[in-house]
């Protein structure tokens, strides 16, 4: 009987394991924006208006549309606790936010996660990734009219089917609305052209100049925060430390085995998915538009920085028994107590398994 059950949790992880190495993509249901993005997005015409909504920011201040109006904005969709496309798709956001400094435009994030995200979790959210951008609302919205505001931008954010990663389904586009709250566009955060065009619409409504050329030679550990590494890499539940691992082994998916040198930060840089390391849902983004000297001086960083103990390294980080993922055990952390001991677990997904059959997924059967 013993053999049999670990038998099924070889087999559930193995299952869990081939989920997380699937590239999320939308779904059908999503083709609504998408599909928008690729007819529309050229000429800036005119598409529909924004719909109206009323949603306290960060900062606990009330945000409409009429309140952005006379202002150029960029909407998008996410959620705080979301592990595989949000970090992506604020990541995009803020290399967005630092493409266009000094410019008159405002980012404003709807999180389609009412329940849990507050404005003080937003709060939170926004300083660890942007601490210093001041044209940034994250809005917490109500359950009540997500759904209606969701529609009028024309996106999915809906509960996800059960078995998926993140609970929650929501599209990945970009919307761009001018400051009389007409659409001009609709861009996908998947594709480097699309988001190459969102800058430069960005700066079309805004009148804003051509970008001055880059000043002075790039700096390892500016582009480090400045690209956003340190945010993922730094957060031990979304992505591996960097620092302090030059020479080392690096264990694939795939269970292939290479070393921490400059080829293989190179290739993460520029084509991440081609090998990717193990344990972590999240993809992470292709740097393949930095020049080569950029390149050059990361990578350099990257090799003679010695580790440094992180930040968050006060909250203590555990594997879900389920899909063996780290997790940061925080006291809002999704668990479950069997037997005396707290579980903590990556996804709503894997706590229900783990309730249901605890036993599957202990080591001596629970
Ligand atoms: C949105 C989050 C995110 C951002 C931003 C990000 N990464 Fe990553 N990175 C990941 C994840 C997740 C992995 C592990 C999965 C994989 O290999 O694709 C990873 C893997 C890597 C690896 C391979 C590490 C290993 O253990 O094999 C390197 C090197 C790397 N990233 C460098 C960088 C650098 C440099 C930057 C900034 C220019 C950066 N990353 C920005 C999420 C991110």
């Amino acid at each position: 009987m013993a053999k049999w059950l670990t038998l099924l949790g070889v087999l559930a992880l193995f299952t869990l394991g081939f989920l997380a190495s699937l590239k999320l993509r939308p779904p059908a249901a999503l083709e609504k924006a998408e599909a928008l993005a690729h007819a529309e997005k050229k000429t800036l015409a005119p598409l529909f208006p924004a719909p109206a909504f009323a949603f306290p920011d960060q900062h606990g201040v009330t945000v409409t549309g009429p309140s952005l109006t006379g202002k150029v904005w960029v909407a998008n969709f996410i959620f705080t606790t979301c592990r595989t496309v949000c970090p992506l798709l604020t990541a995009k956001l803020v290399q967005l936010q630092r493409a266009l400094p000094g410019v008159d435009v405002r980012f404003v994030s709807f999180s389609v996660d009412p329940e849990h995200d507050t404005p003080a979790v937003l709060a939170a959210y926004a300083q660890k990734w942007a601490p210093d951008e001041t044209r940034w609302q994250l809005l917490a919205t109500d359950a009540k009219t997500l759904p209606a505001v969701a529609a009028g931008f024309h996106v999915t954010a809906e509960p996800n089917k059960p078995g998926e990663l993140d609970p929650i389904l929501h599209s990945s586009v970009f919307v761009l609305v001018d400051g009389a709250g007409m659409v001009r566009g609709v861009f996908d955060s998947e594709h480097r052209e699309d988001l190459k065009a969102l800058q430069n619409a960005v700066r079309t409504l805004t009148n804003a100049p051509a970008p001055p050329a880059p000043q002075g030679a790039p700096v390892g550990v500016e582009l480090y925060h400045a690209l956003s590494c340190a945010t993922c890499h730094e957060a031990p539940e979304l992505a591996p430390a960097l620092l302090g691992r030059a020479g080392s082994r690096v264990t694939f998916d795939n269970g292939l085995v290479t070393t921490f040198d400059a080829d293989y930060v190179k290739e993460s840089l520029l084509a991440p998915d081609a090998r990717r390391a193990r344990g972590y849902p999240l993809h992470m983004p292709a740097y393949d538009h930095l020049s080569g000297e950029a390149l050059l001086v990361l990578t350099k960083y990257l090799l003679e920085t010695p580790a440094e103990p992180t930040p968050t390294s006060d909250v203590p980080v555990e594997v879900d028994p389920v899909c063996h993922m780290k997790v940061r055990a925080t006291a809002d952390a999704l668990a479950h107590t069997h037997q005396g001991h707290r579980y903590v677990f990556c996804s709503r997904h894997c706590l229900e398994r783990f309730a249901a059959t605890p036993g599957v997924f202990l080591p001596d059967g629970g």
